[in-house]
């Protein structure tokens, strides 16, 4: 990894200051008081930001850190979803909007509080009905509409533990996930809709069921007539609700309950089933996304990402809802019905904070200004970015053409493990492209040596945590080793797992992985999956993949592809892989390209040295290869 270090820092020439109004209306104030208050009593700003929401029983103490391990708000007692839903209700918000849907040709549908409650509540009721209880595990595997939403509302009211998986997972990731879980219920529907296309979400639940004994229910939401029929464990999402109130009690969750499960890619072939709790990702969420985000009642707020992912879980679902926000999701893609179709969006819905991927920001670059331009972009307040790094090139651009060189860029490093954004130039900060910011209010990060020293401003290094902050993952779902390497790994610390070089003034530069992941159009997918997926074909032998570097996707994935005695290269073949990898983990990770060779670079111990591949791929130096076989 240490090559990696040797990283020279082209010290950033433009620095962009937002209007002072910026600073002055915003939530957070000023970054710098915000930030020493929080330096002078870390678990005191924390507590502030809890006794924001409401409490079934207060905590006897902010936090407990017991290395490696952490409680917040010990013992104190609390339901999410009172704070995301009920407390607008009660609080005589309730007929302000909580969700607006929008779907291909113009359909809408939109939630007021008081609704969204009624629906999650009805749900949760009909989920208690098929004998779902605090603790049990729900699968939820739906596209991007309301139900989905509702579906993980519903868990959170009654204390079930959701794993969200998104919709483009083939069935045997499913499968795993599911397994994994030990998922009592599934909650699916018949069809995603994907640029007018019906696309089948449930054939796939069908396959990945199967060798699932825990699967009691499927759940299915039938969108489309003549409706599908349904088999032996399966329901109707709305008949499930038939006859039920619409009053929910809300499920009493200690602090440190286990909330979700996310699954993310590792740098084995197994994904991590990250565990959230109840109280400190709540705090987190709503931190962030009234401070950060700095939501205000009139803002409309747009992220692009789907819940089945973190950001859509934190930044869709529970962070927005908590502060009282009028969401707006939509299932419609970038470039459908044309390559205007979110600048229409953001014109006629007013939208005000837009959140979105630097691969869609790269993506409307190659589409050209003419599309954004055709639009009325004006109501746009703040912009924001996530996933991997925004380059500058992409910085300056999203800033002048959306932003209209007026908004501030909340481009905002953070990831599953950690629950909430850590890092970003705050509303009203000087920005500067290619560096995603500072440490938030809250957060201890650092750019430091392998043995754990900061490094001076201008070099680069690992990134860490150095402290533990409320909406931190507790452990990896069955597998607590793999939680405790992220602290072991650097002398105390929470390592990221990002390389990063520290700039002047303490901005950080995110560099990207320093292990065996690599990000494609803003999805997280490990060397080690897709080289499993390829390798558990027959035809195959031996795998290894790659990320090569993309101007719109970030990375595309190369896979390099030993045959077993007796099968031939050919083009039918490398099709047949590609059609293998993606049934069984998913169009998302799919490679474009595969090249058939005789031989893979090893060390002597037998590993894949898969950096001395992607150096000869790109024609660039290698690096230290002295551990490579002969
Ligand atoms: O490498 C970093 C990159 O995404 C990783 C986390 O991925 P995931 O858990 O899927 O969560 C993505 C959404 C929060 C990080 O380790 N990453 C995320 N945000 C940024 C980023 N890299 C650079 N800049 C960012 N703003």
């Amino acid at each position: 990894m240490t090559e990696d270090f040797n990283v020279k820092l082209v010290e950033d020439v433009k620095t962009y200051t937002p209007d002072p109004q910026y600073r002055k209306n915003a939530w957070m104030g000023d970054y710098q008081k915000a930030y020493s208050d929080f330096q002078k009593d870390p678990d005191g700003f924390w507590e502030k930001m809890a006794k924001e929401l409401d409490w079934i029983k207060s905590w006897d103490k902010v936090k407990e850190w017991n290395y490696p391990y952490v409680r917040w708000f010990v013992n104190a007692k609390l339901n999410i979803t009172a704070n995301c839903l009920d407390r607008h209700v009660n609080d005589s918000r309730r007929n302000n909007v909580a969700l607006i849907w929008r779907g291909e040709e113009g359909r809408e549908r939109i939630f007021t509080y008081q609704k969204l409650l009624n629906q999650v509540a009805k749900f949760a009721n009909g989920l208690k009905k098929i004998g779902v209880k605090k603790g049990d595990c729900v699968c939820i595997y739906m596209p991007l509409v309301p139900e989905q939403i509702i579906a993980m509302l519903a868990c959170a009211r009654i204390g079930a533990v959701h794993s969200v998986v998104f919709g483009g997972f083939g069935a045997a990731a499913l499968n795993m996930r599911i397994q994994d879980a030990g998922a009592k219920v599934v909650i699916t529907a018949d069809i995603t809709i994907r640029r007018g296309k019906a696309i089948q979400l449930k054939g796939i639940v069908d396959d990945a069921i199967v060798n699932a004994p825990s699967v009691e229910h499927v759940v299915v939401l039938r969108r489309r007539e003549p409706m599908v029929d349904l088999h032996e464990k399966e329901l109707d999402f709305y008949e499930m609700m038939e006859g039920l109130s619409d009053e929910c009690p809300a499920e009493v969750m200690d602090a440190e309950d286990p909330f979700f499960i996310l699954y993310t890619s590792g740098s084995t072939g197994k994904p991590k089933g990250i565990v959230h709790t109840c109280g400190g990702y709540m705090v987190g969420t709503y931190y962030t996304s009234k401070y950060i985000f700095d939501i205000k009642d009139n803002d409309t707020y747009w992220c692009t990402a789907d819940p089945g992912w973190i950001t859509g879980h934190s930044y869709i679902v529970y962070g927005p809802l908590a502060v009282g926000a009028t969401v707006f999701i939509s299932e419609l893609t970038p470039d459908y019905p044309d390559a205007g179709s979110f600048w229409s969006l953001i014109e006629e819905q007013k939208i005000t904070i837009f959140y979105t991927a630097p691969t869609a920001i790269r993506m409307f670059m190659k589409m050209g200004e003419s599309w954004p331009n055709k639009y009325n972009l004006k109501s746009l307040r703040i912009i924001g970015s996530v996933g991997e790094p925004l380059n500058p090139e992409a910085f300056e651009w999203y800033y002048r053409v959306i932003g209209k060189s007026r908004t501030p860029i909340l481009d905002t490093w953070w990831q599953t493990e950690t629950g909430m954004h850590m890092i970003t130039t705050m509303i009203g900060e000087p920005m500067r492209p290619g560096f995603a910011g500072k440490p938030i209010p809250g957060v201890e990060a650092d750019v430091v040596d392998k043995d754990g020293n900061s490094v001076k401003p201008g070099t680069g290094g690992l990134l860490v945590v150095k402290s533990p902050w409320p909406s931190m993952m507790r452990t990896v779902y069955k597998d607590d080793e793999r939680y405790r390497k992220y602290w072991y790994t650097i002398n105390g610390m929470y390592a990221v797992g990002d390389l990063a070089v520290k700039g002047k003034d303490g901005y950080i530069m995110i560099l990207g992985r320093a292990d065996d992941i690599i990000i494609v159009a803003g999805h997280n997918i490990g060397t080690a999956e897709v080289e499993s997926a390829l390798v558990s074909h027959h035809a195959v032998a031996e795998a290894a993949v790659i990320g090569k570097p993309d101007t719109v996707k970030g990375n595309t994935i190369k896979a390099f592809v030993i045959l077993r005695v007796g099968n031939q290269p050919s083009d039918k073949l490398k099709q047949d892989l590609l059609h293998h990898v993606r049934a069984t983990l998913g169009p998302i990770a799919m490679p474009s390209e595969i090249e058939f060779v005789e031989k893979l670079p090893k060390t002597r111990s037998g590993k894949i040295m898969r950096r001395v591949l992607k150096a000869k791929e790109m024609g660039i130096d290698p690096g230290d290869i002295s551990t490579l076989e002969e």
